[in-house]
């Protein structure tokens, strides 16, 4: 008989592995009643509206969506806050005292094939309906920090940030709502390189995109909110930054200032907070383990105006993280994910010049797959470009440096933040010169590639060409050479491997270089080194100019 598996995504949890994973849960449990936050349930479905486009909480591409039978949308919940809050509103509508609730449950999103993501998580978390005092701010972020010591995790920070100084700079610098969400996700991927390249490109003064550059700083211990005040021109951005140290004060007065670091470029994904975020971030997820923040407007959806503040403990990566606290004896050194061949050699080079040398690595005969620099605590490996970006996600590299093409073509959740300019090329529609005819009138064509999701946004979101993909994994221009297919997406640099074998450019889709990308919860927690190592490149690079 055959055993059936699990699909991918959910897992059964048994035994001891469950055991633990209940014992955790009674202690964040006994954390949350003893802080007066009282149970509630809510359904594991719900109707599409509760998440909705407007709600801003999960993209509609991740939710699980099914239809009941008289046809409505159903949602399985990705995230608990809506729900509470519809809930509340529904419940405790004209109840105006302070209401604490706790909840447990699973939550599900629909996270892309074998990029080890679990599809269903367990969440525990709280949500404080109707205080809007920087009181309320603190006791949450207190009870995540004394939830997450008790739970038994060691060395983790929480990182605060608030989505108002963010707003107030691009309502001071008169953005419009599409500059600014264009804006926030490049300044959320500390992808700065990128804001200054599109504004200079919208013709913005120098002095504005100077100021969104500065974001770029604004991480780092208490004292950046100083810098953040003296930089803001505006109120919204300038109470932002008080409400931030006030909240500091009560949380230092608990002892609790050595957790906390801020970032201002912290602006969370979902669209729902509306001041203080904050996220958990420990060695041995590379992702955040707890987030959280204020939500001031989201009842109000539902029909209730009230002041609102939570955050939510993903359990499996807890668990994940609190498993491998003791045995990563790396934490100390930066590691550097390279990509072999010539990107490799420049970027050593390069790294060479601003003292971050590996003399280990010279040796060409050696099989060794890690160098050390002991002295710098440097650690380096050598891995194929695709694998560079999963490195990194994971946090098993520090930093990686690796082609742009790769990192859109492995859409994995990391810093990108420079572009370091070599290895530039482009990433082409190439052919035979006749295929040329076939790009022009939307027919059905055979595309040969290594890049399966770059050609299809190319050729779906901008040509709204319907095309064959075929994924290769090498020497892709013998595609249309023996006729597999009829055109190929591909990087060309030289162009000597076209020319060489009777083809041609026959549409540009994009230019590429070399990216260095950085691991989240690094950022955090080896934010000094990683700072200082960008700075050195940045000035570089400028040099270089
Ligand atoms: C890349 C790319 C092209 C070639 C372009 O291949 O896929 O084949 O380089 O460079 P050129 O314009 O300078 O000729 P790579 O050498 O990485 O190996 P692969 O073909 O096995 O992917």
């Amino acid at each position: 008989m055959k055993l059936l598996h699990t699909p991918e995504g959910v897992r059964d949890i048994y035994d001891c592995e469950y055991q633990n994973k209940l014992k955790i849960e009674d202690v964040l449990h006994s954390m949350f009643l003893s802080y007066g936050y009282r149970d509630i349930q809510t359904p594991t479905f719900e109707y599409f509206d509760v998440f909705s486009k407007d709600i801003g909480t999960t993209p509609s591409k991740d939710l699980y969506k099914f239809n009941d039978r008289d046809g409505a949308t159903l949602v399985l919940r990705p995230d608990f806050t809506p729900s509470i809050a519809r809930c509340a509103a529904k419940y405790y509508m004209e109840d105006d005292s302070v209401l604490r609730f706790t909840y447990k449950g699973n939550t599900f999103s629909q996270t892309s094939e074998l990029q080890g993501k679990l599809k269903e998580t367990t969440q525990m978390g709280v949500e404080m309906i109707g205080d809007d005092s920087v009181e309320s701010d603190s006791e949450i972020i207190e009870l995540a920090i004394e939830s997450l010591k008790n739970s038994g995790l060691k060395d983790f920070c929480i990182t605060i940030g608030h989505v108002g100084y963010f707003r107030g700079i691009c309502e001071e610098l008169s953005f419009s709502m599409d500059v600014e969400n264009t804006l926030r996700e490049y300044v959320t991927n500390k992808k700065f390189f990128e804001a200054e390249n599109y504004l200079n490109e919208m013709g913005v003064s120098d002095a504005s995109i100077e100021k969104i550059m500065s974001f770029d700083d604004l991480l780092g211990s208490v004292e950046i909110l100083d810098v953040a005040y003296e930089l803001a021109g505006n109120d919204v951005s300038r109470n932002a930054v008080v409400r931030l140290k006030k909240l500091y004060e009560i949380l230092k007065s608990k002892n609790l200032d050595k957790y906390m670091k801020f970032d201002l470029s912290m602006l969370n994904k979902y669209h729902y907070y509306t001041g203080v975020v904050f996220k958990a971030y420990t060695y041995g997820v590379g992702d955040c383990v707890a987030k959280g923040g204020r939500y001031d407007n989201l009842l109000s959806q539902f029909g209730k105006d009230a002041a609102s503040v939570g955050f939510v403990i993903v359990i499996d990566d807890l668990m994940q993280a609190l498993g491998r606290q003791d045995c990563d004896n790396y934490n100390d050194y930066l590691t550097i994910a390279l990509t072999k061949g010539r990107l490799a050699s420049k970027t050593l080079e390069m790294l060479e010049t601003i003292g971050f040398g590996c003399e280990e690595m010279k040796d060409k005969d050696t099989r060794k797959l890690i160098f050390v620099n002991e002295e710098l605590k440097l650690r380096f490996f050598l891995s194929k470009g695709p694998d560079v970006p999963t490195y990194v996600e994971y946090g098993a590299a520090d930093i990686g440096v690796v082609g742009e093409d790769t990192i859109r073509e492995e859409g994995r959740r990391v810093y990108e933040v420079l572009d370091l300019g070599f290895g530039k090329c482009r990433m082409c529609v190439c052919g035979p010169a006749s295929a040329g005819e076939l790009l022009k009138h939307h027919e059905m064509i055979r595309v040969c590639t290594k890049y399966p999701n770059m050609a299809k946004e190319y050729f779906y979101e901008k040509k709204h060409q319907t095309v064959e993909l075929i994924k290769l994994n090498g020497s892709v221009e013998l595609g249309p050479i023996v006729e597999l297919g009829d055109v190929i997406v591909d990087i060309v640099e030289t162009g000597s491997t076209l020319r060489e074998n009777g083809l041609t450019v026959l549409e540009e889709i994009c230019p590429l270089s070399a990216r260095m990308i950085v691991n989240q919860v690094s950022m955090q927690m080896k934010a000094d080194r990683i700072k200082d190592m960008i700075r050195k490149l940045k000035e570089k690079l400028n040099e270089n100019c």
